[in-house]
């Protein structure tokens, strides 16, 4: 088990800077995912961690030692590729075995981690198969063997699902973060998918255009997304803006496109401007003749389009000067609900999170 500390880490090429001034603490046997957009920075990240990526500034220290000096094979890392790099001359043994040969260890010893590791990624007895006789889902598996043979301090996986199909992906990724968990392994992930990094992580970093914009658990980086950006990139969302029109204690009264809305909770905007965001799930359509639930808000809003995808139905309305807000319904049946028709939506406001304005 080992923390990593990435101080300062900076990275161009050419004109563009993959990874600029990076601090990051990860933990003792942490599940720590980088998570961002294609082109952010995190593969240049993970890589110079690896060693297979020089820094042009910063340090990286595994335990307190600094690594970032030495070879890839000093770093004691494991790494999962996303294309899998599985030799197709080896067999699944010669492959999970490469690493350990490479070290010079004795034969007997060899074949015992290699039974081992195939143990854990659930292929024993395929150490004879070749590599073309396997589904993606076997290759990836043989990839994490290959990668946890050497009993690494530290696991790296680069986008390792990103090959397969659906179902495979969401199974995978459960069995990757329960074979972290029973290792106790520290482990970093980079995924481009906000579902995958919140569904196996312990924390996630939002990355962006080579800097950090959030660090946090799963369920703060949602429902407290520190910026505009994150908020969005973690899923289907309202951001709104308007000005202040009413304050009180914490209460917040904003008009947002000649409709008002409520906030409730600690707001640092020192000028009438406010920008926040209203999760689409946080809003519940209110039938006739139902009531808002105390201490919740109201508004009504022209229903323009309704989504079904079966265990949520999503939909488009519009607000009083034409601003669209998004809701998302779990198990609400809607059998009245037509376009065109006025809804009365209903929030708590405690469920907006207002950013900084600069
Ligand atoms: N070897 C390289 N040569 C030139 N540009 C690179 C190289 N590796 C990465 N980049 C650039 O650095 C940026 C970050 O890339 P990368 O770390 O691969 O992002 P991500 O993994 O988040 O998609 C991109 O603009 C990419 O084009
Ligand atoms: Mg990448």
């Amino acid at each position: 088990m080992t923390a990593v500390t990435i101080e300062r880490v900076s990275r161009s090429f050419d004109s563009v800077h993959a990874v600029r001034e990076v601090s990051l603490e990860i933990r003792d046997g942490e599940f720590f995912t980088l998570l961002g957009p294609s082109g952010c920075g995190k593969t240049t990240l993970l890589r110079m961690i690896a060693g297979f990526c020089e820094l042009d500034a910063g340090t990286i220290s595994f335990g307190g030692r600094r690594i970032d000096t030495l070879p890839p094979h000093r770093r004691n890392t494991g790494m999962v590729f996303q294309n899998y790099a599985i030799f197709p001359n080896f067999t699944v043994g010669g492959n999970v075995a490469y690493g350990l040969r490479a070290r010079k260890m004795p034969a007997t010893q060899i074949a015992q981690r290699v039974e081992t590791a195939l143990k854990l990624v659930h292929l024993d007895g395929y150490d004879a198969r070749w590599p073309h006789q396997l589904s993606g889902g076997q290759l990836q598996r043989v990839a994490i063997a290959r990668a946890l043979v050497i009993e690494p301090e530290v696991l790296l996986l680069d986008e390792p699902l990103s090959n397969l199909d659906a179902q495979l992906r969401v199974e995978m990724r459960g069995e990757i973060r329960q074979l972290q968990q029973s290792l106790g392994i520290t482990a970093i992930y980079v995924t481009h998918d906000q579902e995958e990094a919140l569904a196996i992580s312990d924390r996630i970093a939002v990355m962006r255009a080579g800097t950090l914009e959030q660090v946090g658990k799963p369920e703060a980086i949602y429902r407290d997304s520190a910026t505009p950006f994150v908020a969005e990139f973690m899923g289907v969302t309202n951001l709104l803006s308007g000005n202040v029109t009413r304050r009180e204690d914490a209460h917040v009264v904003i008009e947002v496109a000649g409709t008002e809305f409520h906030m409730e909770g600690s707001l640092s905007a020192t000028g009438p401007a406010v920008a926040f965001c209203l999760r689409p799930e946080a809003l519940r359509v209110i039938a006739p003749g139902d009531v808002v639930p105390a201490g919740w808000t109201s508004l009504e809003a022209r229903l323009v389009r309704v989504e079904f995808l079966g265990a949520l139905t999503r939909l488009e309305t519009r607000i009083a000067e034409g601003a669209t807000l998004r809701v998302a319904l779990l198990d609400q049946p809607l059998d009245a609900l037509s376009p065109g028709c006025v809804l009365t939506l209903a929030y708590d406001p405690r469920r907006t999170t207002p950013f900084k304005t600069s």
